[in-house]
């Protein structure tokens, strides 16, 4: 992008797995988890289910397909939000994941498309490679030339400034515009410093002093580096991973919008307080594509995780309908425990998963199934390990026969309070009669239903 105009360096802005505070405490209970398969991945069983996500995940990394979505159907508990959680730590940090409670679609005080507007704009990636020309190389001559101001009869200015650089490989002198001067002050650059500018935006970077220079002083605090290698004058490639949200969020100003994507990225620096309209998002589209055709820019289809997908309503469905056809949809994993059901406002309509009919033609489905006591065991135990607890195997029978009566989720929140009683009669291990002591202290949900129904 030799014709991109002169503006400061961009910083980089990271995919990371944006979680909302909502998030967190979802992710906590699922802490043991670390990716689909091997052995130290945390997940037991599900083997079937595992697998396809698994295929599913290899799609995703080689084939950057986009506009698909999958369905997790089963049981509560059965592990449906954890496997998502293991694909995202399969897909990696390079693809970006993001992952959205149903629920919370429609607890904001804006419209519930606009909150899975943004969520779909958060799971879309776009990898830009940018060769930079750059001169690096350690100081060796910084000289300042001075000419007579022509409006101040005493003044002087600055005319141009002398920088010699040099490599491993040679030198190289650049005589450098005035406004340069102010970019190497800020820096405190002086001679016997290795530094690096970049030739499109005159950024000044100090990378530190070189160390020729290493025996100066006994006690300092600076930090020394080797001489570059290669040419002073050389091509870098920097790669920069955003996503569409961030360019979204970056360049949603009143005035114009983005006319290419350096423009777009620059944004980044300072984002700006005004709403995302639909428009901009298009207009962001559009340079978006253009980019990617050229081959300037790479698309990187993410994952939307939306878990408890029976809360949305018929308007959110079409909305999800629409965003898949999008040539910019990102690859949509869905969740939900529940069979036939109404659709939310749709005047009572029962359909499967309270999902209208066309859209859940779309779905490929991947169904939970319920564990057995063996992998129960397993779950408790890489939990218990997860948090710290050490268990005696008696405690861990006991605590999956628990388990097998109520649910996992049950048996798995009882580990830390079991562990608080053992360790008030001076243990260091969880023993059976501490798990029998909070069994019966805490009631499960399946027996406060069956109390309830025998006081009617
Ligand atoms: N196969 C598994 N291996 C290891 N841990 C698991 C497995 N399945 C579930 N868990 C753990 O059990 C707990 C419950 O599972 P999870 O929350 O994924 O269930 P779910 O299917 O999403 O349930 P719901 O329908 O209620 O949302 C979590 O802490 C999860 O990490
Ligand atoms: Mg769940």
């Amino acid at each position: 992008m030799s014709d991109a105009p002169k503006r400061p360096p961009v910083t980089l802005a990271s995919n990371k797995n944006k979680n909302n505070s909502g998030e967190t405490n979802r992710i906590a209970a699922h802490s043991h988890i670390r990716g689909l398969d091997g052995d130290a991945c945390g997940l037991t069983g599900q083997t079937a289910a595992r697998e396809a996500l698994s295929l599913w995940a290899d799609l995703i990394q080689k084939q950057r397909v986009a506009g698909r979505a999958l369905m997790l159907v089963g049981p509560p508990g059965s592990g449906k939000t954890a496997l998502a959680l293991a694909l995202a730590k399969q897909l990696g940090p390079s693809v970006p994941f993001c992952a959205l409670a149903a629920s919370r679609v429609y607890s904001q005080e804006v419209s519930a498309t606009a909150v899975l507007a943004e969520h779909f704009r958060q799971a879309m990636g776009l990898r830009i490679r940018e060769t930079k020309e750059v001169y690096e190389g350690e100081v060796t001559e910084l000289t300042v030339q001075e000419t007579q101001d022509a409006l101040q009869a005493y003044g002087r200015t600055i005319s141009h400034v002398v920088l010699t650089l040099k490599t491993t490989k040679g030198t190289k002198t650049l005589q450098l515009d005035p406004t340069m001067y102010d970019a190497l002050q800020k820096e405190k650059v002086v001679v016997g410093d290795v530094i690096y500018i970049e030739a499109n935006s005159g950024a000044v970077k100090r990378v530190g002093r070189s160390d020729s220079f290493a025996t100066e002083f006994d006690l300092e605090a600076e930090e020394y580096v080797a001489l570059p290698k290669g040419e002073v004058h050389k091509k870098r490639q920097v790669v920069q991973d955003v996503t569409l949200h961030d360019l979204d969020v970056a360049n949603a100003h009143p005035s114009a919008g983005p006319r290419d994507v350096s423009t777009l990225l620059s944004s980044l620096q300072k984002p700006k307080k005004t709403e995302i309209t639909d428009k901009l998002r298009q207009e962001i589209n559009k340079v978006v594509q253009k980019y990617i055709a050229d081959g300037v820019a790479e698309f990187v289809p993410g994952v939307l995780f939306l878990d408890e997908v029976h809360m949305l309503d018929l308007e959110a469905f079409t909305f999800l309908h629409r965003s898949l056809e999008s040539p910019l949809s990102p690859i949509l994993v869905l969740a939900t425990n529940r069979g036939m059901t109404q659709i939310r406002n749709a005047d009572g309509l029962i359909s499967p998963h309270g999902i209208p009919a066309d859209f859940l033609d779309r779905l490929l489905i991947v169904p939970t199934r319920p564990y057995e006591a063996a992998e129960l065991q397993q779950i408790l135990s890489t939990r218990a390990q997860t948090e710290q607890l050490k268990m005696q195997p008696e405690a861990l029978d006991l605590l999956t026969q628990i388990g097998v009566r109520t649910s996992l989720r049950f048996a798995v929140q009882l580990l830390t309070p079991a562990m608080q009683l053992a360790k008030v009669r001076g243990l260091e291990e969880i023993d059976a009669a501490a798990v029998q002591s909070v069994d019966s202290l805490f009631w499960d949900g399946k027996t406060s239903a069956q109390f309830l129904q025998k006081q009617q």
